[in-house]
């Protein structure tokens, strides 16, 4: 594993980071679950990516992060990253969702309570809510940080015309934007134009989720939608009608330009996006140990020749393969 500093911050995040929003919840293989979080631990993958209302059920995969680590790697505590979220839909009533004091304060104390962890490293506002001003969310983070449930705050989607303003309060306050979350692969360009410039402009870390555009970046689309992928799960959040023929095709042809470099098309695709000196960390899903070693091994070719780069914008210049909707 290869690790990288995390904007202008003293800490080292892996450059592959593992992401539990799908296939560890209650619904899901607890044995399968506990094999490719110690197949990521084993290779260096140090940070655990969680949020609140990962499972389905909601919150399950906290549990199950729980007691996989109780079971296998408590001893380690000091050597991993653990990071959580809140923000989105949790529980019933007005204080189950979005980016009000209340909602990040007690999501915190519950998430802390499904993990049995004593802290997070990283503890995120997982979402602009539209309502609550910055101000309050932020110095839930800030306040997070002081009692000792956090030691480091991120932002996740947040909207570029407020991301100043988040990492202003931050840094005001001493507790500064360790890390920004947002989405980001060949089919989802959107952070491009102007969000990755402000956080690394503000000295933030970056992080990208579903950099395999939860899976049409790999070979599993190119022969229909097969049983149990995430766009035939009831509960995945892929949909059907997001698998298009657009999308196959140009993973197609990518997978082509994947070939001649010596990999498979999701590491080909995980290497583009840490092609990006600005980008700290990728944040992988996987379904089996299987895929998460595959895509582990991206980092044995991070390199583009410029005519890779070019035969890749070729293929990706279509807006119809772009994706926006996480
Ligand atoms: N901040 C936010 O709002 C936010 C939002 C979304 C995600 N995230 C974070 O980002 C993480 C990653 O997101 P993601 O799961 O969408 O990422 P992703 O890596 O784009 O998609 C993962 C899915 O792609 C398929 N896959 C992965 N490797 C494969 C391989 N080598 N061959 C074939 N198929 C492969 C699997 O689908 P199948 O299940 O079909 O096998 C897997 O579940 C999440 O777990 C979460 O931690 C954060």
């Amino acid at each position: 594993m290869e690790y990288k500093f995390c904007g202008n911050s003293g800490l080292q995040l892996p450059k592959i980071s593992l992401g539990l929003w799908h296939n560890f919840g209650s619904v899901d293989d607890f044995e399968n679950a506990t094999a490719m979080i110690l197949h990521a631990w084993e290779n260096g993958v140090t940070h655990f990516d969680l949020a609140n209302n990962y499972g389905p059920i909601p919150g399950s995969a906290e549990t199950n992060f729980g007691r996989i680590f109780k079971e296998h790697l408590s001893s380690h505590r000091d050597e991993m990253l653990v990071s959580s979220k809140a923000g989105h839909d949790m529980w019933p009533g007005p204080y189950g969702d979005g980016s009000s004091r209340k909602n990040l304060i007690a999501s915190c104390n519950q998430s802390l309570k499904r993990t049995g962890l004593e802290y997070f490293d990283i503890f995120y506002s997982h979402r602009y809510d539209g309502v609550t001003p910055v101000e309050e969310t932020m110095q839930a983070l800030i306040d997070i940080v002081h009692q000792g449930k956090a030691l480091y705050v991120g932002i996740s989607k947040y909207p570029p015309a407020l991301q100043q303003k988040c990492y202003d309060i931050l840094a005001d306050a001493h507790v500064p934007c360790l890390i920004s979350q947002y989405p980001y692969s060949m089919f989802n360009r959107q952070i491009e134009t102007d969000t990755i410039e402000i956080a690394a402009k503000n000295g933030s870390g970056f992080i990208c989720f579903s950099p395999l555009a939860q899976g049409l970046l790999t070979e599993k689309y190119l022969k229909g939608i097969p049983q149990n992928s995430r766009a035939a799960k009831s509960t995945g959040f892929l949909q059907v009608d997001e698998v298009t023929p657009e999308r196959v095709e140009a993973a197609r042809k990518l997978k082509e330009i994947a070939e001649k470099r010596g990999q498979t098309l999701p590491q080909m695709a995980l290497a583009w996006i840490l092609r990006d000196k600005r980008i700290t960390s990728v944040i992988v899903g996987a379904s089996s140990v299987k895929q998460l070693d595959n895509n582990l091994h991206a980092l044995d070719n991070l390199t583009f020749t410029d005519d890779d780069l070019a035969e890749i914008e070729v293929i990706l210049k279509d807006p119809a393969l772009q994706m926006h909707k996480v």
